[in-house]
C-alpha cells in the first residue's frame, strides 16, 4: 500500500466541547467529561478529534471570539485539564487538533483593549480602524456576515473599527507584521505542548481589500434572507449565490492568503509528527503546490445541497479530485457547528434513519479523509428552539431582530431565527436515557435545552446494548473502512455514470480493488458490473447479506444498501 500519514487514514471527529460532555455539573461541557468520554471515542474507532475553540472566550460567538489564545476557558477546565484530555487521546492512539480563529479575536482581549484605547497606542495598528464616511456613517457598505455593518463606530477614538462577522470579534490587522508574531508564538505553544495540529478558522476572510471598494450586490441581507426561507428554484439559488458573491466580493480571498498559508505551513513542519492543517474555505487554492499550504481543506461543496443525491455526489466527486493538485489530499465531511445536523439536514423526513447510514457509508468510501461531527454517531437531529430567550446563537439573534425591523411578525421571525440558528445543531451531547441525556446531572439547566428524543433511544446508552443500533454501525463501518486498504489509499473511479437509483464507483491500490455501490433509491436495485470475470467478496454492508461471494453481472441490493466488495482477480493486473 502506498504509505499515507496518520492524517490521510483517520476518521476525524470534531467535538464541540460545551455540548460534548459536562464533568462538573454546571449544565456547561468541559474537559473533565471529555477526559472521561475518551474510551468512547476510541471505540467508536476515531482516530483524530478536533475540538472547536477551547480558550477563554465572553462567548459572542460561542468562543470563536477569543481573548486569551494561549488559555483555557474557566468553564472548560485548566491548562493541566487540557494536557491530562490530550495525553488521554494520545495514549488511547488518538491525535488531537485545536481550533485556530486567525481573523479575529474577541474586543475582550487585551490586544484589542489597548488597540481601541487611543489612536496613538502602539497596537493601534493590529486592528483596522477608519474614519466614518463624510455623512459620519461606516466607511463603506461591507456587510458582517452576521447581519448589519461590518463596521462599528468607537466613541473613544472616533473611528470605526471593522468586523467581517460579529463587533464583538474585530478582524485583526494581518498587513502588521506584530500580529503575525504575536500569533506564530500562539501557534508554537499548543505544537510545543504536542497538539498534532489545527483547524483553521474562516481563513478566506483574514485580509481585506486595502482601497475598501464598496461591494455591487444588489440585494440586501434580508432580501436574501427571506428567498432563503422561501422554497427556491435552482435559479434562485445560483442567483443567490451570486449575490452572495458580489456581496462580500472585497472582504474575501484577498491577495496575501496563500503567502501567508504557506508560512504556516513551514512553521508547521519545524515540528515532528506530521502535524496538520485543516483549512475551513473549500477553495481547493489553499492546498498550494498540493505540499506547500494546507494539508486538508473542506470539501463543502458536496454539503450545499438538501438533497444528496448519485448525480450529485458524482458530480462533486468529479469536478473536485479533477482539481486538485498533484499530491493533495480530499476532505469530506457532512456536518459541523455551523449547519444542520446530516440526520436533519439530508434526510427526506421518511427514510431519515435509512438514509443516514447510507449517507455516512458513503462519507467513509470515498477517497480522502472524512470528519464526523458529533452526535452524527447515535443520529442526534435538529433541535428547533422555540422562545427568543433560548437563543445562544447570536447570528440568530441579529436576524430576528433584522426580521423584526423588516416588518416580520414576531412569531415568524422567530421561526426564521430557530431554522438559521447554529444552536439547532449544538445541543447537549445525549448519553442516556436519562435526566438531561445523562449530559448533565438531574435538575441542572443545561446552556441549550437538550434534545427529547434522547428518550426515543437517540443516546449512547440504549444504542450500546442494541447490535442493530445506529451507533453500533458507526463502529462496524469505520471498523471496517480501516481495515480495506483500497477505501484508505485507492484511486476513485465511478462507474454507472448515468445512474440515478444508485452511486458505485471503484476504489483500487496496486494491491487490492473495492466496488462500492450505494443504493440511494427506497425500491431494490438489481444491476450488474463488467469487471472481467473477477468475483466479488463482500466486506460490508449496511444490510445482511445471504451469500459473501458475490457475481458482479448481478447484484442486487436492498433499498438504501450500502455495499462494498473486494473484487476477486482473475489474473494480475485489474483490466
Ligand atoms: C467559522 C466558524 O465555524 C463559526 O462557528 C464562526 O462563527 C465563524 N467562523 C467566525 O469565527
Amino acid at each position: 500500500m502506498q504509505s499515507l500519514t496518520w492524517w490521510q487514514t483517520a476518521v476525524f471527529y470534531q467535538i464541540y466541547p460545551r455540548s460534548f460532555a459536562d464533568g462538573n455539573g454546571d449544565g456547561i461541557g468541559d474537559f473533565a467529561g471529555m477526559i472521561d468520554r475518551l474510551d468512547y471515542l476510541r471505540d467508536l474507532g476515531v482516530g483524530a478529534l478536533w475540538l472547536s475553540p477551547h480558550y477563554p472566550s465572553p462567548n459572542a460567538d460561542c468562543g470563536y471570539d477569543i481573548s486569551d489564545y494561549t488559555g483555557v476557558a474557566p468553564e472548560y477546565g485548566t491548562l493541566d485539564d487540557f494536557r491530562r484530555f490530550l495525553d488521554g487521546a494520545h495514549a488511547r492512539g488518538m491525535r488531537v487538533l485545536l481550533d485556530l480563529v486567525l481573523n479575529h479575536t474577541s474586543v475582550e482581549h487585551p490586544w484589542f483593549r489597548e488597540s481601541r484605547s487611543s489612536r496613538d497606542n502602539p497596537k493601534r495598528d493590529w486592528y483596522i480602524w477608519r474614519d466614518p464616511a463624510p455623512d459620519g456613517g461606516p466607511p463603506n457598505n461591507w456587510y458582517s456576515a452576521f447581519g448589519g455593518s461590518a463596521w462599528t463606530f468607537d466613541e473613544t477614538t472616533g473611528q470605526y473599527y471593522y468586523h467581517f462577522f460579529f463587533k464583538e470579534q474585530p478582524d485583526l490587522n494581518w498587513r502588521n507584521p506584530d500580529v503575525k508574531r504575536a500569533m506564530w508564538q500562539a501557534i508554537r505553544f499548543w505544537l510545543d505542548m504536542g497538539v498534532d495540529g489545527f483547524r483553521l478558522d474562516a481563513i478566506d476572510t483574514i485580509f481585506e481589500d486595502p482601497a475598501l471598494t464598496p461591494h455591487e450586490s444588489r440585494l440586501s441581507q434580508i432580501e436574501m434572507l427571506r428567498i432563503w426561507r422561501e422554497n427556491r428554484s435552482p435559479e434562485e439559488t445560483k442567483e443567490l449565490w451570486e449575490q452572495f458573491a458580489l456581496m462580500f466580493r472585497y472582504q474575501v480571498q484577498q491577495p496575501g492568503l496563500h503567502e501567508l498559508m504557506k508560512e504556516l505551513r513551514a512553521l508547521v513542519n519545524e515540528y515532528p509528527g506530521d502535524r496538520v492543517l485543516i483549512g475551513e474555505g473549500d477553495d481547493i487554492a489553499y492546498y498550494g503546490n498540493g505540499s506547500d499550504e494546507l494539508h486538508l481543506v473542506f470539501n463543502f461543496p458536496l454539503m450545499r445541497t438538501n438533497r444528496l443525491t448519485p448525480a450529485w455526489v458524482r458530480a462533486n466527486q468529479a469536478e473536485r479530485l479533477a482539481a486538485l493538485p498533484p499530491g493533495a489530499w480530499p476532505c469530506n465531511t457532512l456536518g459541523n457547528h455551523d449547519v444542520g445536523r446530516m440526520w436533519t439536514a439530508y434526510g427526506d423526513g421518511v427514510n431519515d434513519a435509512a438514509l443516514a447510514r447510507l449517507h455516512v457509508a458513503m462519507l467513509l468510501t470515498l477517497k480522502g479523509t472524512p470528519v464526523l461531527y458529533n452526535g452524527e454517531e447515535i443520529g442526534m437531529t435538529d433541535l428547533l428552539l422555540e422562545r427568543f430567550e433560548q437563543l445562544r446563537d447570536n447570528q440568530a439573534v441579529n436576524l430576528y431582530h433584522l426580521a423584526v425591523g423588516d416588518g416580520i411578525d414576531p412569531a415568524e421571525a422567530m421561526k426564521m431565527a430557530a431554522a438559521i440558528s447554529r444552536d439547532r445543531c449544538r445541543t447537549p451531547f445525549q448519553w442516556a436515557n436519562a435526566p438531561n441525556a445523562g449530559f448533565s446531572p438531574p435538575g441542572v439547566t443545561t446552556w441549550l435545552p437538550v434534545n427529547p428524543n434522547y428518550a426515543q433511544g437517540v443516546n449512547v446508552a440504549d444504542q450500546e446494548q442494541n447490535p442493530d443500533s445506529l451507533l453500533n454501525y458507526y463502529r462496524r463501518l469505520i471498523g471496517a473502512r480501516q481495515a480495506i486498504p483500497a477505501l484508505l489509499a485507492g484511486d476513485y473511479a465511478p462507474l454507472h455514470p448515468d445512474e440515478d437509483r444508485y452511486l458505485a464507483f471503484l476504489r483500487t491500490t496496486p494491491d487490492q480493488r473495492c466496488l462500492v455501490v450505494l443504493n440511494f433509491s427506497p425500491e431494490p436495485v438489481t444491476t450488474g458490473f463488467d469487471l472481467n470475470g473477477a468475483r466479488l467478496r463482500t466486506l460490508f454492508s449496511s444490510h445482511p447479506r445471504p451469500t459473501r461471494d458475490e457475481h458482479p453481472e448481478r447484484l442486487t441490493l436492498a433499498p438504501f444498501e450500502a455495499y462494498i466488495g473486494e473484487v476477486i482477480r482473475i489474473g494480475t493486473d485489474w483490466e
